[in-house]
């Protein structure tokens, strides 16, 4: 099947390129707010948080910390609100996010990311469905937040459990999607059983599978292939058009060319490119690859 992919270089928080009611399926994975790698790009993204990342340098108010947080997520909802008029009704949008932990003036907070963002969808007048837990590869628990768990680590009450879970959110926009009676498409792009019951359980271990391919991609926490997989085959039929706002090394859109869907991926970060377009090359020759720069 030919299928066409569009490789935006923009900000998603406004999407003209594309049409109210187009897009069946968003599959992302946006950056973590309150987690340091992304502080920066949150910054760039929207400069009332530089000021008060600044503010929070002088002064080292917890309120502050509660400000940024605040900010941050707000800066995703934007595209979240932008997703939910792309997608066509019954259409649905997956999102992985983990939590965030973070010691401030000695003071240790969690930051339930998943939660504000299921807050935010609903705000914009997506439905919650039931999500999916992620256990990640196993990272040693932790202690206060730091460190291996050893010494007082071993004695009750202070020690912290362990974030190695991370969110896939499932959300719908409106009533299920209708098809009409007999649908080869639906028929052409049915999973196995034993598919069906690894797919549709709560929680994916996921360990076997190596979480990325490059030190660059770990850089930017690319995904692993088989969560696009799996999410793509789950909730779109073959000619659909895939969405990914925060696109990152590229993987949603490999995975839409290994299974005959259409793609369109937006990602500020333009020399993220040669890697994208290393990632999604030769997947087939019935694929088109079209970068756009706004
Ligand atoms: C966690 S990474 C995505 C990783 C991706 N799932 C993969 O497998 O490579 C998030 C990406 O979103 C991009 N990004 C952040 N905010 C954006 C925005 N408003 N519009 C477009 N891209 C954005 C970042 O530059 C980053 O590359």
């Amino acid at each position: 099947m030919q299928t066409e992919h569009k490789i935006i270089i923009a900000n998603s928080q406004q999407m003209p390129e594309l049409k109210d009611s187009s897009i069946p399926l968003m599959v992302t994975s946006p950056p973590y707010p309150m987690i340091k790698m992304w502080d920066t790009h949150f910054s760039k993204i929207n400069p009332q948080i530089a000021t008060l990342q600044q503010e929070l340098e002088a002064t080292g108010k917890d309120a502050t910390v509660t400000q940024i947080y605040k900010a941050m997520h707000e800066t995703l909802a934007k595209t979240w609100c932008e997703t939910y008029r792309v997608l066509t009704e019954g259409g649905i949008a997956c999102i992985n996010i983990g939590d965030a932990t973070r010691t401030v003036n000695d003071k240790f907070r969690l930051f339930p990311n998943h939660s504000r963002i299921i807050e935010h969808c609903e705000h914009v007048g997506f439905t919650t469905l039931p999500y999916i837990l992620w256990k990640k590869p196993t990272t040693k628990p932790k202690y206060k937040g730091k460190g291996a768990f050893l010494g007082s680590g071993f004695l009750p009450p202070n020690a912290y459990v362990t974030l190695d879970c991370e969110f896939i959110l499932i959300f719908r926009k409106g009533k299920l999607r209708r098809f009409p009676p007999n649908d080869p498409r639906r028929y052409e792009s049915a999973f196995t059983k034993k598919q069906r019951d690894e797919w549709f359980t709560q929680i994916w271990d996921i360990t076997g599978t190596r979480q990325t391919t490059s030190q660059h991609e770990r850089r930017i926490a690319a995904y692993p292939e088989e969560i696009a997989n799996r999410l793509i085959r789950m909730f779109s039929v073959k000619g659909d058009t895939v969405l990914d706002p925060f696109l990152g090394s590229g993987t949603t859109v490999k995975l839409a060319m290994q299974n005959d869907r259409n793609s369109v991926g937006y990602e500020t970060d333009a020399t993220l490119l040669p890697m994208i377009k290393k990632k999604t090359a030769a997947q087939s020759p019935t694929c088109k690859l079209k970068v756009m720069k706004r």
